[in-house]
């Protein structure tokens, strides 16, 4: 086993993670929209989906390995961009890419990542993707994507469900504030949890690093008001057709979930697509991840690379959305719950338990490749 036996899941992980993060970012970490029902729907429609499993099977071997875009990746597993990532785990954004490069699996560093983009690009040369939120100043769309190419990132990510910046209500009770600055309150909070403090002082405060060249943006309230700010609100078929014409590497558009929508960003020469709600972060109305990969006709599973997110914990979560038609898995919070509660070693750890349970789940099922995890498995 090459993680820690007391801590053997994600869930352990997250459980762990809420005793060392200060409770504001903790509730940043977790929290969702509204009444987080969508929260909530993700992880209840992935618990609903069941596979029947084959047994008369030799499963002493299976194959983990998944490719996208050209790339034979080691598992069907991906790290989902998430903003500020620091400031759940100091230097977690650097730990992160470090160990997506060691295990082969793709990581997405976030637009609102705290780290330089150069430097993460050099840590994670043969994994790393770009997620862009669209800039409402073109000539800044145009510089930030020639930089995400010159750092040599393999593949841009485009998220278009943040239309506006949401109103999240814990994040507005807690006072987190941007550009991040610890507040008496928020101090209050920190110096409860020591080693967040300490290995915080040695990093230093996160700050926007990425978007410092594009000038000050001060005075903002809350993370929402700030997005709605800086990033157009909506991402028009228009915009996607100028960055096709500026990124020649794979596109993917992240967030899109009605078939029309798919449909729309393959007419506009999208690679690729990531199913995905925001982790329930945006409209506590919309569907589950699951339940609108489930609906996507077969026919768009031909023309696009699709990708699920939102509420993925486990391996077995991974196998389950392969079933239903992925090609491959990612989460965010995973990964940050482990960053916290094991601390450098932590996406290490999370990747190894994630490996030994699709690996399992493989073998319980009776499935010698990821690759031909299909909706068969869904039929008695
Ligand atoms: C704290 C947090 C910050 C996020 N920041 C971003 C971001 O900057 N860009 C983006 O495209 N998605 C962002 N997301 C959404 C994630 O990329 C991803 O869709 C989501 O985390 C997947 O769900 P999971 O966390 O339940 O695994 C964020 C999510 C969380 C939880």
């Amino acid at each position: 086993m090459n993680y820690d036996p007391a801590l053997p899941s994600v869930a352990d992980m997250a459980v762990r993670a809420r005793k060392r993060i200060p409770g504001f970012a903790f509730d940043y970490l977790e929290g969702g929209i509204g009444n987080e029902e969508c929260l909530r729907r993700n992880r209840s429609d992935l618990n609903d989906v069941i596979l029947w499993p084959r047994y008369l099977t030799d499963v002493t071997e299976v194959d983990t390995r998944c490719k996208l875009f050209g790339h034979q990746y080691d598992l069907g597993l991906g790290v989902s961009p998430v903003g500020l990532g620091n400031m759940m785990w100091p230097n977690a954004e650097v730990h992160l890419a470090s160990a997506a490069q060691e295990a082969n699996i793709p990581y997405v560093l976030s637009t609102m990542s705290t780290t330089p983009l150069e430097t993460i690009a050099e840590l994670a040369p043969d994994v790393g993707w770009f997620q862009l939120y669209v800039p409402r100043e073109h000539d800044v769309m145009q510089d930030m994507i020639k930089r995400v190419d010159n750092a040599g990132f393999n593949a841009l990510v485009i998220t278009v469900d943040l239309p506006i910046g949401a109103k999240r209500d814990k994040e507005l009770k807690n006072g987190l504030i941007l550009p991040f600055r610890l507040t008496p309150r928020l101090f209050k909070q920190a110096i409860c949890r020591p080693t967040w403090s300490l290995l915080t002082l040695r990093y230093g405060i996160p700050n926007f690093v990425n978007l410092a060249p594009y000038g000050k943006v001060e005075n903002i309230n809350h993370l929402g008001e700030f997005l709605t700010h800086f990033f157009t609100s909506g991402v028009t078929p228009e915009r996607i057709r100028e960055i096709r014409s500026l990124w020649q590497g794979p596109l993917i558009i992240k967030g899109p979930l009605r078939s029309a929508d798919l449909e729309q960003c393959h007419a506009l020469g999208v690679d690729g697509v990531i199913i995905s709600n925001h982790a329930g972060r945006q409209l506590d109305a919309a569907p589950s991840s699951i339940k609108a990969l489930s609906q996507l006709p077969q026919h768009l599973h031909n023309k696009l690379t699709v990708i699920i997110d939102s509420g993925i914990r486990a391996g077995l979560d991974v196998i389950r959305a392969k079933a239903l038609g992925a090609r491959a898995a990612f989460s965010g919070r995973s990964f940050l719950y482990a960053m916290a509660a094991v601390g450098s070693d932590g996406g290490r750890q999370v990747i190894e338990i994630y490996r030994d349970e699709i690996k399992r789940s493989l073998q319980q099922l009776g499935c010698k490749e990821f690759e031909s995890m299909d909706a068969s498995w869904l039929e008695p």
